[in-house]
This record gives structure tokens, sequence and C-alpha cells, in this order.
């Protein structure tokens, strides 16, 4: 695993230890890379309203985001299991929005306990996003 990654994924850890997940007790951590090297962490936080909870991963995109930023180029994802945690469809397309397909740098980190690292783009995690260009051509 190279350097970034495994900072990553400790980031991404150490945000999971933060998750407030009391009615499914699955925690999950992420951590976003920018840029210029910054790291912005999230974690789930449920409600006792269900729809209102957000992911971990939306946390951290959105953390990044409040900060100004607009470009991720890494996202890392654990969860309690110990297992790929594989991002919901919902924040799939949260990571569309500002991560690009194209890049080989542009990276989605995920890591099993068995298996090991798992790194794809989001052009295959999610294909045929919906994207502002829809919006544009409609
Ligand atoms: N969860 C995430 O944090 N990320 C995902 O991509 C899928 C699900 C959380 C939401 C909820 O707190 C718990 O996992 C069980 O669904």
């Amino acid at each position: 695993m190279d350097r970034q990654a495994e900072i990553l994924l400790q980031a991404a850890k150490d945000a999971m230890e933060k998750a407030y997940a009391p009615y499914s007790s699955f925690k999950v951590g992420a951590a976003v890379l920018t840029e210029d090297g910054r790291i912005f962490g999230g974690c789930n936080i449920e409600n006792a309203s269900y729809g209102a909870t957000i992911c971990a991963e939306r946390t951290a995109i959105f953390n990044a985001v409040s900060c100004g930023y607009r470009k991720i180029v890494k996202i890392a994802v654990v969860c309690s299991s110990g297992h790929y945690a594989y991002p919901c469809g919902i924040c799939r397309q949260v990571m569309s929005e500002f991560m690009d397909g194209t890049s080989k740098e542009s990276l989605i980190i995920l890591e099993d306990c068995e298996k090991g690292i798992l790194e794809m783009n989001i052009n295959e995690m999610l294909p045929y996003a919906f994207s502002g260009k829809d919006i544009e051509n409609g």
C-alpha cells in the first residue's frame, strides 16, 4: 500500500471512532484528500428519525466543501465490520459531483481486513452518473 493511501485510511479510521450509530451499531469513517494535500474526516451520524441519518462519506465531503474545497482527489472509507465499506448510491452521486472520473489519481480507497485494499475511480463505482451536464441539456 502506498503511503498516501495508508495515511488516508488511518484518517478514516480515526473519523470512524467519532461515529454516532446507536441504532445500527454500524460505524463508518471516511477521509477525503484535497488537491493541496488537506485531509477532512467524517463519520456516520444517525438519528431517531432514521431518514435524517447522514453517511460518513457525505459528512467528510461536506466538511471539505464547507471549508471552500470543490475538488476531491481521493476518499478512503472504512467500517466497523472490517470488510469493504461500499458507499451507498447517494454517496456515490455526491462523490461524482466533486471527483474527476478521468484522472488516474482520483480514487476511492476501501480496505478489507482479509482481502486487502480495493481502489477504483468514480466512473467505475457509478457509471452513467447524473451530472450538471444533464441539467444543461434538459
Ligand atoms: N452508512 C454510511 O455511513 N455510508 C454508506 O455508504 C452506507 C451506510 C451508514 C448509515 C447508517 O448510519 C449505517 O451505515 C447503516 O446503514
